[in-house]
């Protein structure tokens, strides 16, 4: 029997092309996604594989992963299936552009929702089934935002350092279980992602210039399958903007993030 890959965010971007990694690699995938789009996984999965290799096992579930049910629901569907659980992906997420002045506050209580606590509840059901198991691997998407003030997307890049840091601290405490934990930061990548953020009109909404998800997510995979604690997913500059991260002050940071995160027709409510 195949090995099984849980990934959630699966419908799309960065999830989609994991996803595709790991099924090239021999993973049946459980797929998770918040809208129908995840019905077509399979197709599209298959369109995406090489000519002769072969798909296996494709379990798209729609659930929303913001609440209590929808993470019920993703575990029902895990357990129905009565299989040993050898990589969770923890990749679904969301961003919301824009002024604090401006954005609204719900939009940002349920972006929490996702980011935070439904990355949480998952991820007590995923560690508990790999401890149990004494094996498994578990890669959390996280991004280089984690490393930096993320001004007009001022909810969106704390969650993300959330992501970071809770992924950092349950690899060691993992270790015993003999489960690994590896976190993904992307730098910005050409999917749906700043467009869903309301960003079109900023730097981050032009998909021209961002990295290839499928370059993101093959960095993601092979630091997981590698053991690695973290990887940055994307080109040289990529990088680059990483190391200048770890050294310079928030202050020229959070300054050199608004040049691309800043609505350009900005003005706020009120
Ligand atoms: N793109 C970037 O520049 C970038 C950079 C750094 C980090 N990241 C991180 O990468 C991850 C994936 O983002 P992406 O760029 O691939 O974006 P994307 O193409 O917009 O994909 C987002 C995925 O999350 C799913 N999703 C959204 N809301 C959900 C909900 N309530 N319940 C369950 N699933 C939900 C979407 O499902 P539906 O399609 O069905 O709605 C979709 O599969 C995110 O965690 C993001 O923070 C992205």
């Amino acid at each position: 029997m195949r090995p099984l890959a849980l990934v959630t965010g699966a419908s799309s971007g960065i999830g989609f092309e994991i996803a595709a990694q790991l099924s090239a690699r021999g993973y049946d995938i459980l797929g998770v996604g918040a809208s129908g789009r995840i019905g077509s996984l399979e197709e599209k999965l298959r369109e995406a594989a090489d000519d002769d290799a072969p798909v296996g096992t494709v379990v798209p579930v729609r659930a929303d992963l913001r609440t209590a049910e929808g993470v019920a629901q993703v575990w029902e569907s895990f357990e129905s299936l009565d299989r040993h659980l050898d990589v969770a992906v923890l990749n679904a997420g969301k961003s919301l552009g824009g002024s604090f002045v401006d954005t609204d506050l719900e939009d940002e209580l349920e972006l929490l929702e996702l980011n935070i606590t439904g990355q949480i509840r998952l991820a007590k059901r995923v560690v508990r089934t790999m401890a149990s198991q004494r094996a498994g691997r578990i890669l959390i998407t996280a991004s280089l935002s984690a490393l930096t003030p993320t001004p007009y997307e001022s909810i969106y890049g704390p969650t993300r350092a959330f992501t970071y840091a809770f992924a950092q601290g349950l690899r060691e405490e993992m270790k015993e279980y003999g489960v690994s934990v590896t976190a993904l930061l992307p730098g910005a990548t050409a999917t749906d992602f700043h467009h869903t953020a309301g960003m079109d009109n900023t730097v981050f909404g032009s998909n021209e210039w961002k990295n290839d998800p499928a370059e993101v997510a093959r960095q993601g995979v092979d630091a997981l399958f590698a053991g690695k604690d973290h990887v940055i997913g994307g080109n040289r500059a990529t990088r680059r903007a990483a190391l200048l991260n770890r050294v310079l002050p928030e202050t020229a940071k959070a300054r050199r993030f608004a040049k691309d995160s800043r609505p350009s027709r900005s003005g706020h409510a009120g």
